[in-house]
């Protein structure tokens, strides 16, 4: 039976000199999860990953990817990575640089013929292809970068601030192309410090600040529950809402809480049903930008020196 977990790492310590870039940084991901870490710059992100990926040595602790020691050939050949900074070799094209990559992944010919076009379609390169990187933009390379880490269709793949450079519809492809390798039953990892981008992708994040998991939260678990929506509507009597927990907001909009999601059609029909015009009931989610703020600290630089 394959292992159930796609990263297990326990208790990762880096020291870099002085500086403790990771202070015992434990965490699992399952199979087929969107996995985020958020945190400031200098938190340790891109350090975590490094060890993960066996592209640095811990000082301290294990890591496993997909069963294996991480590090080892068999379990990187099986994973896909967007490192944050990266140089390709400029005087290739994308389709070149894809080959390249296809090649050293052990793709075989027939199979690179027809994933190379069809991914950099996917992300929107297809006119590109040919030219050297050399003369791409940053947001296109970035696009080259994305399509190289789930070309040979990792069973996990490492995304290290995919959206750095893009554009909104850059974002928006990183964001569809988190839910296809999801869907396909991938796990994904992403470093960010772009709250949105995690709240949209992730099923859980992990807050770290100076090389430490402060806290974790399953974003899934949050939407399956209790909820809050802004509804926004004319002519509601005005006994209509004792009936509900909440506040009035500027003019006819109102923030109110409700036990599930189910309430909300249910909501809608009384609301109906009162006479009133509805011309809006959107759920609010509790910001993770609050929670972020919260749990790392305002003005949050890096620590642990
Ligand atoms: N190769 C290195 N040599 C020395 N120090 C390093 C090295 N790599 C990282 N560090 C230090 O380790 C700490 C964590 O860095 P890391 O790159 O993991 O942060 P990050 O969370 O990815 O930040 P960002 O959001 O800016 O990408 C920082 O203090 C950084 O200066
Ligand atoms: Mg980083």
């Amino acid at each position: 039976m394959p292992n159930e977990l796609a990263i297990e790492a326990a208790g990762l310590r880096k020291r870099y000199g002085r500086k403790l870039a990771l202070d015992g940084l434990s965490l699992e991901v399952r199979r087929g999860e969107a996995f985020g870490l958020l945190g400031p710059n200098g938190a340790g992100k891109s350090t975590c990953l490094k060890l993960l990926l066996g592209l640095a040595r811990p000082t301290a602790g294990t890591a496993r990817l997909l069963g294996r020691p991480a590090g080892e050939v068999e379990s990187r050949r099986r994973v896909g990575f967007l490192p944050e900074h990266f140089h390709f070799h400029d005087w290739l094209s994308g389709a070149e640089l894809l080959r390249l990559h296809g090649r050293l992944f052990g793709m075989d010919e027939a199979r690179l013929r027809q994933r190379v076009p069809a991914l950099l379609e996917r992300v929107g390169l297809e006119s590109q292809g040919k030219k050297p990187l050399r003369e791409y933009s940053k947001g296109m390379q970035q696009r080259v970068g994305l399509a190289q880490a789930i070309l040979h269709e990792p069973e996990l793949v490492f995304l290290d601030e995919p959206t750095s450079g893009l554009d909104p519809l850059g974002r928006m492809l990183v964001r569809d192309v988190i839910r296809e390798q999801r869907a396909r039953g991938a796990a994904v990892f992403l470093n960010s410090h772009l709250l949105g981008e995690v709240e949209v992708s992730c099923d859980r994040v992990a807050f770290v600040r100076a090389g430490r998991i402060l806290a974790t939260r399953d974003l899934r678990a949050q939407a399956a529950g209790a909820m809050r929506v802004r509804v926004r509507a004319r002519g509601v009597p005005a006994e209509f809402w004792r009936r509900y927990r909440g506040a009035a907001r500027d003019g006819q909009a109102r923030d109110i809480e409700l036990a599930e999601e189910g309430e909300v059609p249910k909501l809608a029909r009384a609301l109906v049903e009162a006479g009133a015009e509805v011309f809006e009931i959107t759920p609010l989610a509790a910001s993770l930008e609050e929670e972020f703020l919260r749990v790392i600290g305002p003005g949050a630089g890096e620590g642990g020196d």
